[in-house]
């Protein structure tokens, strides 16, 4: 074991990882520490006996961390799990962790190994990719990119309400421009560490064009990006670079759509042709990449069915719903009453229903015929599952797992499969929408 990697994990976590070997053919972390080792080797034996290691982190690991500032622990963490990227056996260790049973599902002809994805900004340098399926995720939104690299707002930007359990950020796309990040996308390609799960690019504007041109600056993005993603998702509604989420208007998200899916179009026929340098083997049927939209959750509902008629028209795949809010809950706890005078975007616990309900909403519009991915406060499979039955058919988080910590994603898909099973469901699609359309009579 190398030094470097012993006082690595030592760092990340001293009491329970030192001396840790992988088992490689069963793909087990075994610790040479006899009394850690044996609790380790139990549960592995007894997967479906609930993890303490929430209540570890809940309890032992987050106090610790919330000590520091936000920003800083979120680069320590990323470090972390950028280094842990660079081998297929430190990514086999965690996933020996982190990794759920299954729950399988198919969207936009994607195969999703189960419906939990890591929400966009949570790796904006595409630095871990490798790590986010290790950690259990069944698909990654990495971003936000803009087509200019660019440092974001000055700090602080990054904020915790932790008596509700929420975030507010104006981090503004700090990110290293879409060339950087699609030549880091191919060296985990080449280097033959491409994450087994569907990996999917947040598409933002960059701050120094005017609204006026967002659409080729969103298309440039896309131009460069589209090698090395399966999905994309346009962001019109980053509460942080002024006057964006004036592009979810009818005729400027119309010309941002239609542009984006002339790129689609064109690097789908050209890699058909074989002209892209693209990663090998080539699909048989090439085809254009799905496109989605992400939203904000402060939309009326007349402006949300506006959105919903663009993206049909320009045969946008599915709707990401939503991003933060600029709402604050009334509070009296003046802890919580100094956060929210910051301005960004909420995240978190107070994100929940609303962002239910837009997904509800969105269901019944489209009597289910457009893919929601539900994204806003999903911290544990009851939250999930709210999400689902309203109309999602995956969702995604990120305060979630600042909140609950990397085993977040087990524990949600475990409550997933036990609330199908007594729901008498086969298959998690036939969940998605059921409440909404129980509420509607159906
Ligand atoms: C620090 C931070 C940065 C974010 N950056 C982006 C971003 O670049 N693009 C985007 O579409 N959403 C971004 N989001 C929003 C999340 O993807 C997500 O929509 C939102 O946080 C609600 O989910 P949650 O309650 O699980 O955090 C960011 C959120 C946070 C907390």
């Amino acid at each position: 074991m190398s030094r470097m990697w012993a006082s690595a994990l030592l760092q990340q976590c001293p009491k329970v990882y030192p001396l840790l070997i992988i088992n490689q053919k069963a793909k087990r972390p075994f610790l040479l520490s006899p009394r850690v080792n044996s609790i380790y080797q139990w549960r592995f034996q007894h997967s479906d006996v609930p993890m303490s290691m929430s209540w570890f982190y809940r309890r032992a690991m987050r106090p610790v961390l919330f000590e520091r500032d936000s920003e800083a622990i979120h680069n320590r963490t990323l470090e972390a799990l950028a280094w842990v990227s660079q081998s297929e056996i430190f990514c086999d260790a965690l996933a020996s962790f982190f990794e759920p049973e299954p729950l399988p599902t198919q969207l936009f002809g994607l195969a999703f190994n189960n419906p939990v994805g890591l929400a966009a900004g949570m790796d904006k340098h595409a630095a871990a990719v490798p790590a986010w399926a290790a950690l259990g995720f069944g698909f990654s939104e990495l971003g936000g990119v803009t087509w200019h690299p660019q440092a974001g707002n000055p700090a602080p930007r990054l904020f915790r309400a932790v008596a509700d359990e929420a975030l507010i950020n104006r981090m503004g796309f700090n990110n290293p421009g879409a060339e950087a990040v699609a030549a880091k996308l191919a060296g985990w390609r080449s280097r033959g560490l491409w994450p087994n799960h569907p990996v999917g690019i947040n598409l933002g504007k960059s701050k120094i064009v005017p609204l006026e041109n967002a659409a080729e600056d969103y298309a440039k993005s896309l131009q460069v990006l589209w090698p090395w993603a399966d999905f994309f998702v346009v962001n019109v509604s980053s509460p942080n670079t002024p006057n964006l989420r004036q592009l979810q208007d009818k005729h400027a998200l119309d010309e941002v759509l239609g542009a984006l899916q002339e790129i689609n179009r064109r690097a789908a026929e050209s890699k058909a042709k074989g002209d892209l340098r693209l990663p090998s083997p080539k699909p048989k049927n090439p085809s254009l990449k799905p496109l989605l939209l992400k939203i904000a959750p402060d939309l009326s509902w007349e402006a949300i069915d506006e959105i919903i008629e663009v993206i049909e028209a320009r045969r946008v795949n599915g709707i990401v719903a939503t991003n933060t809010t600029v709402a604050r809950p009334d509070r009296t706890n003046s802890e919580l009453q100094r956060v929210y005078v910051e301005s960004g975007g909420l995240s978190g616990r107070p994100l929940r229903a609303r962002s239910t309900e837009v997904i509800r909403h969105i269901y019944r519009q489209t009597k289910g015929t457009l893919p929601i991915v539900g994204v806003g406060g999903i911290f544990a499979a009851e939250d999930a599952w709210e999400k689902i039955t309203a109309g999602a058919s995956v969702i995604q988080l990120y305060t979630g797992l600042v909140y609950e910590g990397p085993s977040v994603v087990k524990e949600i898909v475990s409550g997933l499969r036990q609330r199908l099973a007594s729901a008498g469901l086969m298959h998690l699609r036939q969940a998605v929408g059921l409440a909404a359309e129980q509420a509607d009579g159906r």
